[in-house]
């Protein structure tokens, strides 16, 4: 009995004390985050460690980083004979410039086609354990081929697969660079898609002023910024942590956000096709928010302008709600707290120089 009594004491009391340890000197700025850790919110702070990535994105047994199948990947990427008609690249679609998306609300193929969704920032997709708005690619391998089969983001419908990958095996540079990249292996839609994901897979972002802060720059980072981080963890201020979950910003998971476009006829039914689970009708996948300033219009239907209208949309708690997320509710933040998380997503941005554009082989 007495024992029992003072469980919930003898509890408080550990709790305080393994606070105290953790960082004597800020222990009043500690929450319980949407992951449940209890983190404080300090530059350098060892509970923030969680949301730094690692050095490299992983890649696969078969397909392991190496500087010549990322140089290939990268001239592949941007070369238009890649494509059946020869007039389109990857980098059509995701310009370096534009946050490796391509600024319109949704994607336009040939002869000006609107695609049904927006394209997605590659900022950081090798860490993904998924990729697409729907899921439906398991790894960048698997998309990239996709990419280039007849009826994928690469041609115009009415061309053969193989156009595009036999454009590439007439050109000595790109044969010789094979040989190099992938010794043995024969030049076919399976290599030229392992080199195009070895570059990806070197589009990374990981030191931006949250990053450094993280790492314990403590001017890295406002007042206001530290604020809007703050108010993304905290379950009870905007709780975009939840999905949006370290170390990338995002838990490689599917939601409906309840975006007015759900609310149309034949509405885009995303991961649902994928897997017809009814929590699934109308959801996507959380995208990661590093370099997500550099990106705009946002959303897999392109429906926000910018970061403000973005939050905006979470303060509604989500505006067709039929099959909303249970974790979408109204959120009671005043004009200040908006205004901190949108100087907080600004801070998640790599500094870069000026990108390099490769030099193609003739
Ligand atoms: C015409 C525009 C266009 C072109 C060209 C294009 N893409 Fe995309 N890309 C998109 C769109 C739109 C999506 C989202 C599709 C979806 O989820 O339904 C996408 C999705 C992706 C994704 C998934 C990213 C993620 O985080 O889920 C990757 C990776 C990708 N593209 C790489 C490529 C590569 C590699 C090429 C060249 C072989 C390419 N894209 C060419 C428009 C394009
Ligand atoms: C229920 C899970 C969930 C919560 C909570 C959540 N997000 Fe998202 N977020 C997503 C998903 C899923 C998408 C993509 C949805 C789509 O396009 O249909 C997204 C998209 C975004 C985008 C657009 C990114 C892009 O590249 O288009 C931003 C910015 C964003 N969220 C910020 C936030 C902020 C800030 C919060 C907290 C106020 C938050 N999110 C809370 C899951 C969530």
């Amino acid at each position: 009995m007495t024992c029992r009594r003072n469980a919930p004491r003898f509890l408080a009391a550990t709790l305080a004390t393994s606070l105290a340890a953790l960082a004597p000197a800020f222990a009043s700025d500690a929450i319980v985050d949407a992951q449940g850790d209890t983190v404080v919110v300090a530059p350098g702070h060892a509970s923030l460690q969680k949301w730094l990535l690692p050095e490299t994105a992983p890649s696969p047994a078969d397909n392991v980083t190496t500087p010549e199948r990322v140089a290939l990947g990268k001239k592949l990427f941007f070369d238009p004979r890649l494509s059946g008609t020869g007039r389109s690249s990857c980098a059509t679609c995701h310009l370096p410039e534009r946050g490796w998306s391509d600024g319109y609300p949704k994607s336009i193929r040939f002869m000006g086609e609107v695609m049904t969704r927006a394209s997605p920032t590659l900022v950081n997709t090798g860490y993904n354990t998924i990729q697409q708005w729907d899921g439906r690619s398991p790894t960048l391998e698997h998309q990239a081929a996709n990419g280039m089969s007849a009826t994928g983001s690469m041609n115009g419908g009415s061309e053969k697969p193989v156009t595009g990958v036999a454009n590439i095996g007439r050109i000595k540079g790109y044969v010789d660079a094979f040989e190099r990249a992938y010794p043995g292996e024969p030049l076919n839609v399976a290599t030229l898609a392992k080199a195009i994901s070895a570059f990806e897979r070197s589009i990374v972002s990981r030191n931006s002023p949250f990053d450094r802060w993280v790492r314990g720059d403590a001017t890295a980072l406002t007042a206001e910024q530290v604020r809007g981080f703050r108010v993304f963890i905290d379950p009870a201020g905007g709780n975009c942590s939840v999905c949006h979950a370290p170390p990338n910003f995002t838990d490689n998971g599917f939601h409906n956000l309840g975006l007015m476009s759900f609310g149309e006829d034949n509405p885009d039914v995303g991961r649902f096709k994928q897997r017809p689970v009814a929590l699934l009708k109308g959801a996507f996948k959380t995208p990661t928010l590093r370099d997500v300033a550099l990106s705009a219009p946002y959303f897999h239907d392109g429906s926000a302008r910018n970061l403000r209208e973005v939050v905006d949309h979470y303060v509604t708690g989500g505006q067709v709600r039929s099959n909303l997320s249970p974790n979408m509710r109204p959120l009671a933040l005043g004009p200040e707290d908006r205004a901190a998380l949108v100087a907080f997503m600004e801070a998640l941005t790599t500094p870069t120089e000026v990108f390099v554009y490769p030099v193609l082989p003739p």
